[in-house]
């Protein structure tokens, strides 16, 4: 979480940073710094609140720098407010930071032995000061860095300006996300690729341990602490530019600018929904015609997939959910048991890997925390790391044995939403894949759900248009304090999704549960005032649903039911909302795109800013 950007070149700095911080806003957005050196030697502004409240501060017009830093802040240490902002300075060096310092309170100490006194209660403000106690000791800003650099414990990526060094811009990575943009006579870096696509789409991807010193020419990596060299080729999605020995590799990103702009549409959420069936399109594209390419591509021989005997699979929120489902396709497909657990609760206890057991993380961003380090445990136990990923570059796509990279492009909106139907497109093609290698799913089968996965583009599209509807029922449901969210087998994966997806963006409590389990506690809420949302497609276990929306009914509860047979439900239900029929191993990707669009409509109904939703940030790099 925050963003940090920097530049320098031959532009004007501010704009350049005003436009890459905006574009990383979803990463936190409570506070808002730049610094940037000019004729009068460097100036830092910084405030409370959003960028556009940055904006209100600076001077007009914008002053002649070219070289600059930028942040936007998630808070983890120290309230929201104007001291805790960043960047953060000491005597003419000025740092900007993702990460946590972990040791902060034990240099905090050290330096005010030293006389410091501090002017926020955040953990970075000791970088700064560590450098410049540094400096003042005798060693030129470059040595200072680096020696402050080995006194921090934690995760950390770093802009490092200073006044001594006005041709030079610092930025340091150890197990926070950083690239660097590459330009011509210019260079970038910031947290997330899409901050300077609008100027390059050549990037470095720096290790953990690497500092970048760039000037307007050129850019130079030092290795600061041990090698941690990644294990995957970058370029799955790009291509790579061949430079002279010894200099970074610069791979090219095939994401354009357009794909991080709302495009005409008033949200990122809203457009993300509606981009679905080409995301899904192109998930699928490389692997759809011939499935069973992709297990070689993966890395994954016959020997591994048939001496399989457990799959293991960690993530956290919308992936986590997208995992649940998963389950429920490769057990049935497959015949391998699959273990899924939130990543924060499988790093933390003993795990029952065995040596070629294979894990697979599902993240987005490639960068959470707790999925990274789920993934590294498994890995050391000795597993095959898979990694379903959407940022090519990304930490968890270059520390995994192998990945599967989703085709979402840039996921803006801080509620996921395109990123999980991508998810289950990946799922779904490797679910497939393991069932034919294993001997469980005969040709035929394979050939039948193949060739419906390939019509989910299309049957996403018709699911769309229950917008309208969507946005009338939330009016309905405007002001509810809470609401249930029900679904069965592989359905109910989608109803905790749909709750948390209100969660986020409405701020209405709602609670995702099987339907089979309401009658063991949920029920004692329901009456007239708890809607409650119920997934009933047509399947094996449709008529079980319909009880319990009976049971509901019962208790003068009020019922929205998705479904692909609406007649047999417009008696029961208040509100039918109908989605197109499909395999029921693939009805997933249909029933949750009502449910997005009904969390959409509910938030922007409640007057709440649905892309940036309070408190939460979309890269979840702190444990
Ligand atoms: C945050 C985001 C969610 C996302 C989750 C996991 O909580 O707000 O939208 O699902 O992190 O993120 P990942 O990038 O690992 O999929």
């Amino acid at each position: 979480m925050c963003g940090i950007v920097g530049y320098i070149g031959y532009r004007n700095a501010l704009p350049v940073l005003m436009d890459g911080l905006k574009r990383l806003e979803y990463r936190g957005y409570d506070s808002a710094g730049v610094a940037y050196i000019n004729g009068n030697g460097i100036e830092i502004k910084k405030t409370k609140g959003r960028i556009e409240d940055l904006s209100r501060i600076l001077p007009l017009p914008a002053p002649d720098a070219k070289i600059g830093v930028g942040h936007t802040r998630w808070a983890t240490h120290g309230a929201p407010s104007d001291r805790n902002a960043h960047p953060h300075a000491c005597g003419g060096v000025v740092v900007v930071h993702n990460g946590i310092i972990e040791n902060y309170r034990e240099l905090r100490s050290r330096l005010a032995s030293e006389g410091h006194q501090f002017a926020s209660d955040t953990d970075t403000e000791v970088i700064p000061r560590l450098i410049s106690s540094y400096m003042k000791g005798g060693l030129p800003l470059e040595d200072s860095i680096k020696k402050a650099v080995s006194d921090l414990r934690g995760s950390y990526a770093l802009g490092i300006i200073g006044q001594d060094c006005p041709g030079n811009l610092y930025a340091v990575r150890n197990g926070s996300p950083l690239i660097i943009g590459v330009g011509q006579d210019e260079y970038f870096f910031a947290s997330d690729i899409p901050a300077f696509l609008q100027f390059t789409k050549k990037f470095i991807f720096l290790e953990d341990g690497q500092m970048c010193v760039m000037s307007g020419r050129q850019a130079r990596l030092e290795q600061l602490g041990p090698a941690v060299p990644s294990k995957t080729k970058l370029p799955d999605a790009g291509t790579e530019k061949t430079e002279p020995a010894g200099s970074p590799r610069v791979v090219e990103v095939d994401w354009t600018p357009e794909m991080a702009e709302k495009e005409g549409y008033d949200y990122f959420m809203l457009k993300e929904i509606y981009e679905q069936p080409r995301t899904v399109r192109e998930t699928m594209r490389e692997w759809i015609e011939n499935p069973a390419a992709m297990l070689d591509s993966l890395g994954l021989t016959s020997k591994t997939v048939l001496g399989l005997r457990r799959l293991h699979i960690a993530a956290c929120g919308t992936s986590y959910h997208a995992a649940l489902v998963a389950k429920y396709i490769i057990e049935a497909l497959a015949h391998l048991p699959v273990d899924v657990e939130i990543a924060s609760e499988f790093r933390h206890r003993e795990q029952l890997i065995e040596k070629n057991n294979l894990f697979i993380s599902i993240t987005q961003s490639g960068e959470t925390a707790d999925t990274l380090a789920a993934q590294r445990e498994a890995s050391k136990k000795g597993a095959f790391t898979l990694t379903i990923c959407n940022v090519v570059g990304s930490t968890a796509s270059r520390e995994a044995d192998s990945v599967l990279y989703t085709r979402a492009g840039p996921e803006i909106g801080v509620a996921s939403t395109k990123a999980f139907t991508a998810q289950l497109a990946a799922l779904c093609l490797i679910s497939i894949v393991l069932g034919m290698k294993r001997g469980r799913l005969i040709a035929a089968e394979a050939e039948t759900l193949t060739s419906q996965l390939k019509k989910m583009p299309s049957l996403i599209e018709k699911a769309l248009a229950c917008d309208k509807q969507t946005m009338d029922i939330a009016s309905k449901i405007k002001g509810s304090r809470s609401m249930l969210y029900l679904g069965r087998g592989i359905n109910y994966p989608i109803a905790l999704e749909g709750a948390l997806k209100l969660k986020e963006i409405s701020y209405i409590h709602a609670e995702g549960y099987p339907a089979g389990e309401m009658k063991h506690g949920p029920i004692a809420l329901i009456d007239s005032g708890m809607p409650v949302v119920v997934v009933a497609p047509v399947n094996n276990l449709f008529e079980k649903t319909l009880s319990n929306i009976e049971e509901v009914k019962a208790r003068g509860g009020r019922v929205i039911v998705i479904t692909d047979e609406p007649p047999g439900l417009r008696a029961m239900a208040d509100e039918v909302i109908e989605v197109p029929s499909a395999h029921p191993a693939l009805s997933p990707f249909l029933n949750v795109i009502p449910l997005q669009l009904l969390a959409f409509w509910s938030g922007v109904l409640n007057g709440n800013d649905v892309d940036k939703p309070r408190n939460l940030a979309k890269s979840v790099t702190v444990e």
